[in-house]
């Protein structure tokens, strides 16, 4: 749906048999983001390796598969197309069930690869780097949406803070590593207030954060590249896990867990397990390769969508705006 090109055999919605994934980070990285046509000539030239690699390392031919999951939107149409293309083209040539899945559902779906025994309902928040939600899981394949951000993603507040360091694209886990050796406190950032309770924005932060930085270098005062991450994740991941534990408590739910690219910040998951687990949650975090793009996610969500009887038609199409909530 992005920058990444990735097939996965998955055995019953949980086991991971192989998940090769190819990205394209290093091609996007001289524009200092995700350029849509390049990416969509890169998951062309991908895709087909990426389903045999995939069969490959799974130790299984095309035969032994019963149905064939793809990612159906959100995301870059040109990126969406070409797996929705190649999805039908195995479905139709194998004659197999198409089953369309939206990505965010895929990255929640991450958790049930990731534990074994966790099973509907809990809260999970998804935080990406195009989306933000904090959702309640009540059955397999049915949300609720608690809340979100009214206006930029979490990881593209991270992306963006980044560049000011001048941190390549993407920036999230290079600032992620640079404020493990700051002081969090060394610099003050505003605490975003948002009507919705469960809601969060980081838009405002993200460029006041920004232009402290320019206001700072205009002075000529050297900005302290790790203390001015640690400072700005500790005010991310706060409000993050806030909003999370809040949504938790408030509906009762006894479960909750995290997925997407942020979820691979490691102050994240220590915050969220930390504070989680003291206010009486059992709290599940998926290993951080699983937070990232990657198609087990989509087979495992994919799965759920086959048993509850949800198939896809051949004249399937790309979603960009794809809604999980509507
Ligand atoms: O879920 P994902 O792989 O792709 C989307 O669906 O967007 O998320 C990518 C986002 C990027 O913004 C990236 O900077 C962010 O996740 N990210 C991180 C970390 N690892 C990835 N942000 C903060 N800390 C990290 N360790
Ligand atoms: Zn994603």
């Amino acid at each position: 749906s992005c920058d990444e090109t990735s097939a996965a055999v998955v055995d019953d919605g949980r086991i991971m048999l192989s998940n090769p994934i190819a990205s394209q980070i290093k091609l996007h990285e001289i524009y200092g983001g995700v350029v849509p046509e390049i990416a969509s000539r890169m998951h062309v030239e991908a895709v087909d390796a990426m389903v045999d690699q995939a069969l490959e390392q799974a130790n299984c031919s095309i035969d032994s598969i019963d149905a064939i999951a793809v990612t159906q939107g959100p995301g870059l149409v040109g990126a969406l197309l070409t797996g929705v293309a190649a999805a039908k083209a195995l479905a139709m040539g194998r004659e197999l069930p198409l089953i369309a899945v939206n990505h965010i559902e895929g990255h929640v779906s991450a958790n049930y690869v990731a534990h074994p025994d966790l099973e509907p309902p809990f809260v999970c928040l998804v935080a990406s780097g195009g989306h933000s939600h904090i959702v309640s899981v009540n059955h397999y394949g049915s949300y609720e949406l608690l809340g979100g951000t009214t206006d930029d993603a979490a990881g593209e507040a991270f992306d963006k803070v980044a560049r000011v360091l001048n941190i390549p694209y993407p920036g999230g886990p290079l600032l992620d590593r640079l404020a493990d050796e700051g002081d969090d406190h060394a610099y003050k950032f505003p605490r975003p207030h948002t009507e919705g309770k469960y809601d969060f924005s980081f838009s405002g932060l993200k460029t006041a954060v920004i232009n402290q930085a320019h206001h700072l270098r205009q002075q000529g005062v050297e900005i302290n590249a790790k203390d001015w991450a640690a400072s700005f994740r500790r005010s991310v991941v706060d409000l993050l896990v806030d909003k999370t534990l809040s949504a938790a408590l408030d509906t009762g739910a006894k479960r909750v867990a995290v997925a997407g690219g942020v979820a691979a910040n490691s102050l994240l998951r220590a915050e969220l397990a930390r504070r989680g687990e003291k206010a009486g949650l059992q709290v599940f975090i998926p290993p951080k390769r699983l937070c990232t793009d990657n198609a087990v996610m989509i087979g495992s969500a994919g799965f759920y969508r086959l048993m509850a009887g949800e198939l896809a038609a051949l004249d399937l199409n790309a979603l960009p705006s794809l809604n999980m909530f509507g």
